[in-house]
């Protein structure tokens, strides 16, 4: 079994997107049974909400369902997951700080490590801009959700 985990700000925008996104794509592969995800926040502002009105139209137009609600991220996080991708630079930062061994550290990714068709280094906070901020969210999660789905492949 291999467990992955989404980690933004608030976990209700890219988050939560992106473990949607990811649950379809290992549901295509047939690899459901093996490959489990979820996702969290690094802070507990929207504890309990679905996912933003904004950012599910945006990823069911692509035909992806919309599950979850927010929770923030744990230190047990740390065990319960093989693999924390994280959205952005401040998401970065405010998880491995948490890490309590080179372990725990390995674990911690930042998720555009894994786009292949695009060069940014962070999945842009969408929360305070338009539509375009949350369509490009899409097209980087569905680029890297891909990757990631291969590299676990490869590695088990
Ligand atoms: P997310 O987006 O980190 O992708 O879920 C945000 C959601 C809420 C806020 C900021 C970013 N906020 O300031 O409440």
């Amino acid at each position: 079994m291999k467990h992955v985990l989404f980690v933004c700000l608030g976990n209700i925008c890219r988050s939560p997107a992106g473990e949607n996104i990811f649950r379809q794509i290992v549901k295509d592969a047939g690899l459901s049974d093996t490959i489990l995800c979820d996702s969290a926040g690094t802070e507990g502002w929207h504890t309990g909400k679905s996912p933003d009105a904004r950012m599910s139209k945006t990823i069911k137009k692509r035909g992806y369902l919309v599950t979850g609600s927010a929770r923030q991220f744990s230190l047990n996080d740390f065990d319960a997951f093989d693999l924390i991708l994280t959205m952005d630079d401040e998401n970065f930062t405010n998880v491995t700080r948490l890490a309590h061994s080179p372990d725990q550290l390995a674990r911690v990714k930042r998720f555009t490590d894994f786009c292949t068709q695009h060069d940014h280094t962070e999945v842009p906070d969408p929360y305070y801009g338009g539509t375009a901020g949350f369509e490009l969210v899409a097209d980087l999660l569905e680029d890297g959700c891909q990757n990631i789905l291969n590299s676990l492949r490869q590695s088990s």
